[in-house]
C-alpha cells in the first residue's frame, strides 16, 4: 500500500520525508516550511498545546501504558461502552476488505491506538492505509506496541477540528468517543465529513445526555478537577474509584417501586453503586481494571475541559447538515453510535 501525501500547512505544497534532516525531517517542496516527526509521524502542532492535549499526553503516555494493558487483558475491552456499540461489527467489515483490496481509514482522535490495534494485523497491513490523528504527544507509543504498524500506518499530530492536511480522501472516517472533547464538535464533525470519499463511510460515537442529577454533579466536579494540573487531577480521581469500590461491596439491592421520571430513574432493582453511578455521580470501579486503570477512567471523565453530551436528535442534525445518510444508529445509557454514507461529493 502506498503512503498518503501530506501537505504543508502554510502553502499546501506536498511534504517529503528527509531522513538526513533529523530535527525537522518533513520538508515542503514548495516553501521553506519544515515539520517535526519521524518516517511514520508528522507533528504539525509542535510546541502548541492545550489543556486537552496535556491531559491526553499523560493519559496515553508510557507511564500509564494503556494500550499495553488492553493487549494483555482483552477482557477489559468488554467493559468499555464501545463494546456495546457498532464498532466491532464495523472493524470486522474493514478487516475483511483489507485482506483483499486497498482500503483507506482516517482514525480521527486515535488516542492510545485502540482502533489501530483492531484494524492492523499481519494480513490487513498488505492493503490497509491507516492514518491516525490526535493532539496528544504520546503518539509514538502506538507504533511501539503494534509490530505491523509501520507497514501501513501514519500518525499525525493534528487538531481534528480542521480537515487533515493531506492530498487524499478516505473510504472510512472513524471518530470514536472523541468529538465531544473538541471545542466545537459540530465544526469538527464537518471537518471529518470533508475527508470522506463519495460512497465512503463516516462512523462516530459521542457521549449521551444523562439524568439531571448526574449531569449537574458531573459539571460541578469537572469544573474543579479540570482546572487542576494533570498529576494532581489523576491523584484526586482516585477518590471516585475508592468510592465506587466501597459501594460495590454493598450487596443488598435498592428497590424502586415506580418510575421516577424527574430523576430519570425507571422502576426496578439496582445495586447501590449502579444507582449512584448512573443517576448521581460517576464513580467507576472494575476489578479487571484495578485501582490504577479505574482511576484512569474517572480521570478521563472529570479532567478534560471539554466533554459535551448530546441527544440523538442533535447528532441526526449533524449528519443531515453534512449530507451523510445515516445507515446505522445505536444508543446506550452513556453513548450514541452513528454510521452513515456520503452519497454525493
Ligand atoms: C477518549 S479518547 C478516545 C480515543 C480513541 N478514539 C479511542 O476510542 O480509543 C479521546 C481522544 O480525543 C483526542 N482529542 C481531543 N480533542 C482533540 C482535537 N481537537 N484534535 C485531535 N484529537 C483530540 C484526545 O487527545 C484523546 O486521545
Amino acid at each position: 500500500m502506498t503512503f498518503p501525501t501530506f501537505v504543508c500547512q502554510n502553502c499546501g505544497g506536498p511534504l517529503a520525508y528527509k531522513a538526513e534532516v533529523p530535527d525537522r525531517p518533513w520538508c515542503c517542496f514548495a516553501c521553506p516550511s519544515t515539520y517535526l516527526g519521524n518516517a511514520h509521524l508528522i507533528d504539525y502542532l509542535g510546541a502548541n498545546g492545550t489543556q486537552t492535549s496535556d491531559h491526553y499526553s499523560h493519559q496515553w503516555g508510557d507511564g500509564l501504558g494503556f494500550l499495553d494493558f488492553i493487549k494483555k487483558r482483552p477482557a477489559v475491552k468488554s467493559v468499555m461502552p464501545s463494546a456495546r456499540l457498532g464498532w466491532d461489527d464495523l472493524f470486522g467489515r474493514i478487516r475483511d476488505r483489507a485482506i483483499r483490496e486497498n482500503v483507506s481509514v482516517y482514525d480521527a482522535a486515535c488516542g492510545f491506538g485502540g482502533l489501530a490495534n483492531e484494524l492492523i494485523n499481519e494480513q490487513t497491513a498488505n492493503y490497509l492505509q491507516y492514518v491516525g490523528a490526535d493532539i496528544h504527544r504520546s503518539l509514538d507509543t502506538i507504533r511501539d506496541e503494534l509490530p505491523d504498524f509501520d507497514r501501513c500506518g501514519s500518525l499525525v499530530r493534528w487538531d481534528i477540528s480542521n480537515p487533515l492536511p493531506i492530498a487524499e480522501k478516505f473510504e472510512y472516517v472513524l471518530c470514536r468517543a472523541s468529538l465531544h472533547h473538541t471545542p466545537d464538535p459540530a465544526k469538527s464533525f464537518a471537518s471529518l465529513c470533508a475527508m470522506v470519499k463519495p460512497q465512503g463511510t463516516v462512523a462516530i460515537s459521542v457521549y449521551n445526555k444523562k439524568s439531571i442529577c448526574r449531569e449537574a454533579s458531573d459539571d460541578a466536579l469537572r469544573s474543579v478537577v479540570s482546572r487542576m494540573p494533570v498529576d494532581s487531577a489523576f491523584e484526586v480521581c482516585r477518590q471516585f474509584s475508592d468510592l465506587g469500590k466501597a459501594l460495590q461491596k454493598i450487596e443488598e439491592k435498592v428497590v424502586i417501586a415506580s418510575d421516577l421520571p424527574l430523576l430519570g430513574i425507571s422502576r426496578g432493582e439496582y445495586h447501590v453503586q449502579e444507582l449512584i453511578y448512573y443517576y448521581f455521580l460517576k464513580c467507576f470501579y472494575n476489578d479487571e481494571f484495578g485501582d490504577r486503570y479505574s482511576t484512569l477512567v474517572n480521570f478521563d471523565w472529570y479532567h478534560p475541559g471539554f466533554a459535551y453530551r448530546y441527544s440523538p436528535e442533535e447528532i441526526e442534525c449533524w449528519f443531515r447538515d453534512n449530507d451523510i445518510e445515516i445507515l446505522k444508529r445505536m444508543t446506550i445509557d452513556v453513548q450514541h453510535y452513528f454510521e452513515g454514507i456520503k452519497r454525493h461529493e
